[in-house]
């Protein structure tokens, strides 16, 4: 692999240069209030972020927020998190109010050496996510009028083929930043030669999102333990009622195929807790996975499936996690992912949690973030990059 990195960069110098940096800024805000409730990616990014403004670099950073439609959209401004990043480095952030217009025009040309700059979300402009090569294009030139040089620090993005992860690259000397860098080098431990058994953990709510990882991780693991929302399309698969939970129809011949090719090494829930309603304060039980009353709702996996996945945990040397166990967001839903997340914590093996639910769910619960070897801050690229796709954000920066 024929990456250049931000230790090249700054070996040549970037002292009163411009730096263009993408980073994944995408961080969960409260519906509410609109406070960021988990600031795990912007803390991820301060590392390249300091290494440049130390030497001197004046430094343009960009990056989405949310999905909104290819025009501004107030709920996904990226000014609270201009805000929380100054507070991060110690230093003020300078928020243009626009990605590529006049405000951020005056706010780069304003940029001290030494300087960070923040632009409004990428996605409030077509250009960004267009499919069409030339609308992208031209998103990405003017772009990449805000750089003499492009750092790409956005591993959760580097599966989207956009123009600030894919395009701007292209037109301007380009690097991988220090969070790309750990995260390509992690992951690809896993998808070469994992030290075994290597037991993997998948959870979340949709089982169509997951199918393609399952089938290319099917020959390689030795245990894939499945929960979350999109365990119930396997139970039906299994030819269990699930009640009214979670299922994705279209996909339990899918599922059922999985498993019968699966040479037993899926492991299914044997208990759910069930609730009469998808609400914090719902009345709810336990129940067996092949007993899911009619009119309940499988929130989280029950005590005895916690203990299952526990035993086939303990003896892992490489663990991958991605998406929890339950809808953890609920207290009394957070049994099974606190309790797979300890597990997994507690393990001798090489553990890597992927993804920005579980990365939250770990901070959420309060667990020790240094228990686990490494949380990615890709969710969809980290099962992308272990299905052995080319990640458009990687491959730019190969050429
Ligand atoms: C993520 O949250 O997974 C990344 O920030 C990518 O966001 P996206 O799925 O909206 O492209
Ligand atoms: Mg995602």
């Amino acid at each position: 692999m024929s990456i250049r990195t931000l230790d090249d960069l700054l070996a040549e110098g970037v002292s009163g240069r411009r730096v263009l940096v993408r980073a994944d800024l995408n961080v969960p805000l409260d519906k509410q209030s609109g406070d960021i409730t988990d600031d795990g990616r912007i803390r991820a990014v301060l590392p390249t972020l300091s290494a440049l403004t130390g030497a001197g670099a004046k430094v343009v950073v960009c990056s989405h927020l949310g999905r909104p439609k290819g025009a501004p959209d107030p709920q996904f401004s990226l000014r609270p998190v201009a805000g929380r990043l100054g507070e991060l480095l110690g230093a003020p952030v300078h928020f243009a109010t626009d990605t590529v217009g006049e405000s951020a025009r005056s706010t780069v040309d304003a940029l001290a050496d030494g300087e960070v700059a923040l632009l409004e979300n990428l996605r409030f402009n077509k250009g960004e996510t267009s499919k069409d090569d030339a609308e992208r294009g031209a998103f990405a030139d003017q772009l990449a009028a805000f750089g003499d040089a492009y750092v790409d620090d956005a591993f959760g993005a580097v599966h989207r083929r956009h123009a600030s992860v894919h395009d701007v690259p292209a037109r301007l000397p380009h690097v991988a930043g220090r969070l790309v860098l750990r995260e390509v080098e992690v992951l690809s431990k896993l998808a070469g030669e994992p030290e075994r058994p290597y037991v993997v953990v998948l959870g979340g709510s949709k089982v169509s999102d997951k199918l393609a990882v399952i089938e290319a991780l099917l020959p390689t693991v030795d245990r894939l333990l499945i929960g979350g929302g999109m365990c119930f399309t396997f139970l039906k698969a299994q030819g269990h009622e699930v009640g009214s939970s979670l299922l994705e129809e279209e996909m339990v011949e899918t599922c059922r195929n999985l498993l019968e090719r699966s040479e037993g090494k899926i492991m299914l829930p044997v208990d759910v807790v069930a609730a009469d309603a998808f609400a914090p304060d719902a009345a709810h039980d336990t129940v067996p996975a092949d007993g899911i009353p009619s009119k309940r709702v499988g929130l989280d996996i029950g005590p005895e499936t916690v203990a299952g996945f526990a035993a086939a945990l303990k003896g892992a040397r490489t663990i991958f996690w991605n998406g929890p166990m339950g809808v953890f967001e609920m207290p009394a839903f957070a049994h099974g992912t606190r309790g797979i997340a300890e597990t997994i914590a507690k393990t001798d093996a090489f553990t890597v949690v992927g993804g920005g639910d579980s990365a939250a769910a770990v901070r959420a619960l309060g667990l020790d973030e240094s228990s686990f070897g490494h949380i990615s801050t890709g969710g969809g690229a980290s099962l992308e990059y272990l299905e052995g796709k080319t990640l458009p954000g990687i491959a730019a920066l190969e050429n």
